[in-house]
């Protein structure tokens, strides 16, 4: 299995003129970015009123998926780290403005201006520290500070991320909600490998209805699939997590420091944007007393 671009080399090395070239040339990536970008614009969930709004598009590349914006009847204007992507998203004339930028620095835009934002496979690339002057917890902080700062009140941002794995989701999440967002991650076809594919629902601004998740897509859908071969048999999963959300109280034994204990003392780290280890069946276990 090929590994996933972010683990080659920074964004705007690995995304230089010949792979700026070779991935808006293959008609496999337009129609993929195409179905994500559609999908994301569907969980932004805009007032259906036939007015135009201003979205962003976060890492826009080549400008594939803010065509899906413009087909919609959107403005739209992108930010992308690499300016080869941006040369060819230009070249295609396409009808956002463009801006050379590093999402990890903040966006830097004024407060409220923005309708909505996406974002498709770009938001991970954060996780990784790429120069020894990254830290990828202060790049989080920044950019979802900055994106929570520039939307709407009540707006949405629709984040489609690849995280490598549950830890990182979570830090990814965790740094979102500690931005202010409300909201969680769906996650269509959640048991299928080609399939699966995961969108941060962010809500920005008080709890409201507009914060409720979204359904993701499994059975009968159209898929968001790198492989349009899999005809999957998928149940759907929503998974949330809402920081707006009251929590139950729960009856914690503090002194025996139990199973309980340890799973909320672990969900409240992740949510403070630690790495923790995923809960197992081992975790908390009682060991055996030697002697
Ligand atoms: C999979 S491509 C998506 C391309 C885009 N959606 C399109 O339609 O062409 C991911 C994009 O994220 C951009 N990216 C990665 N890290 C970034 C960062 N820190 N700031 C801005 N853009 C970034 C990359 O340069 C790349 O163009």
């Amino acid at each position: 299995m090929a590994s996933r671009p972010e683990l080659l080399a920074p964004p705007e090395i690995f995304y230089d003129q010949s792979e700026a070239r070779k991935y808006t040339s293959s008609s496999r990536i337009i129609d993929i970015q195409a179905k994500l970008s559609e999908r994301a614009l569907e969980l932004l969930a805009l007032p259906d009123d036939g007015v135009p709004r201003l979205l962003l598009d976060i890492g826009c590349g080549s400008g594939l998926s803010g065509e899906t914006l413009s087909e919609n009847g959107h403005h739209w204007f992108g930010l992308d780290i690499s300016e080869a992507m941006l040369d060819v998203a230009l070249e295609r004339e396409v009808e956002g403005d463009l801006l050379l930028a590093d999402m990890g620095q903040g966006l830097g835009l004024r407060p409220g201006v923005i309708d909505g934002a996406i974002s498709i496979s770009a938001v991970q690339w954060l996780c990784n520290a790429d120069k020894s002057s990254h830290e990828p917890r202060l790049r989080l902080k920044a950019f979802f500070g900055s994106l929570y700062r520039s939307l709407a009140r009540g707006a949405r941002a629709v984040l489609q991320v690849y995280p490598q794995n549950v830890a990182q989701r979570e830090l990814i999440l965790g740094f979102a909600m500690r931005a202010g967002f409300a909201g969680g991650v769906v996650v269509d076809f959640p048991h299928s490998t080609k399939s699966r594919k995961e969108y941060l629902v962010l809500t920005c601004g008080p709890p409201s209805l507009s914060a409720a998740v979204p359904k993701a897509k499994g059975e009968d859908a159209e898929s968001c699939s790198d492989d349009e071969s899999s005809g999957d048999d998928e149940k759907t999963t929503v998974s949330v997590s809402d920081r707006h959300r009251p929590r139950k109280k729960q009856k914690l034994d503090k002194k025996s420091k139990g199973r309980d204990w340890v799973l909320w003392k672990k969900e409240q780290m992740r949510r403070k944007g630690a790495t923790v280890p995923a809960d197992t069946k081992y975790t908390a276990r009682k060991r055996k007393s030697r002697f």
